[in-house]
């Protein structure tokens, strides 16, 4: 019912040159699962051109506003031209560097989807909060804020990235088990939409792990940092999400 997903968050890598290796060595026989590549903004027509129809294009990041005098910010429209369906919105990194705040992550994930971009929003507790006890609380009040601004049909079309801020470029993976009890707390937030909705796993997935993450009921792909800029290990990891 739900087609694997995973997506590949270069981050801020790479360059031409690493793009036009990146999809010369990418092979992705054996792999039946959909796959998004996010590169930076420079490089989409790039990637669009030498990806194929295999991978689609996602972007790692958007304006919440439609037009006008916002100086280096990059719109939903403008990323459809390009070819884009998905975005990410609300990474942590954009979340704690760039200050962004849960109200103007909810703005995001409304602006992608009125442009008919799927947003890929992300959630997770840090450190502290998980030794805390408080790992539900913040995850639950993270979706609350995206669900009081997109209404109550806004998860229909959206994706959800469950990235524990302490397991990203850290080389510490939560253990399947963790993750599963965050993942099922997710779906049973989303109403209706939770039987649809792809609710990816993200932080140090690596081509060793993907498997045990993927075989929980509820983890329905992945979004990949460090292991999406090694072409063979993100297609390892790809095909272990059949
Ligand atoms: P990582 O990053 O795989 O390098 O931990 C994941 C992410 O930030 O999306």
């Amino acid at each position: 019912m739900r087609i694997p997903l995973v997506a590949a968050n270069w981050k801020m890598n790479g360059s031409r040159e690493f793009a036009e290796q990146f999809f010369s060595a990418l092979n992705l026989d054996g792999a039946s699962c959909e796959v998004v590549v996010c590169p930076p903004f420079p490089y989409l027509p790039l990637v669009a051109e030498k990806a194929g129809e295999m991978v689609a294009l996602g972007a790692q990041n958007l304006s919440e506003e439609v037009s006008g005098a916002f100086t280096g910010e990059v719109s939903a429209s403008m990323l459809l031209d390009w070819g884009v369906r998905y975005a990410i919105v609300g990474h942590s990194e954009r979340r704690s560097l760039y200050g962004e705040s849960s109200e103007q992550v909810a703005r995001k994930f409304v602006a992608a989807q009125s442009a008919g971009l799927t947003p890929i929003l992300c959630v997770g507790e840090s450190r502290q909060e998980r030794e805390e006890g408080r790992t539900l609380e913040v995850i639950g009040r993270q979706l609350q804020t995206v669900a009081e601004v997109a209404g109550s049909d806004g998860w229909k079309c959206s994706v959800i990235a469950y990235e524990p801020v302490w397991a990203i470029g850290t080389g510490v993976t939560a253990t399947p088990e963790q993750a599963q009890e965050v993942h099922r707390f997710i779906r049973g937030r989303l109403g209706d939409a939770g039987a649809t909705v792809r609710i990816l796993y993200g932080g140090s997935v690596k081509a060793d792990n993907a498997e045990s993450l993927f075989a929980q009921a509820d983890i329905d792909g992945a979004l990949v940092g460090g292991a999406s800029l090694k072409a063979e290990e993100f297609a390892k990891i790809c095909r272990a999400a059949d």
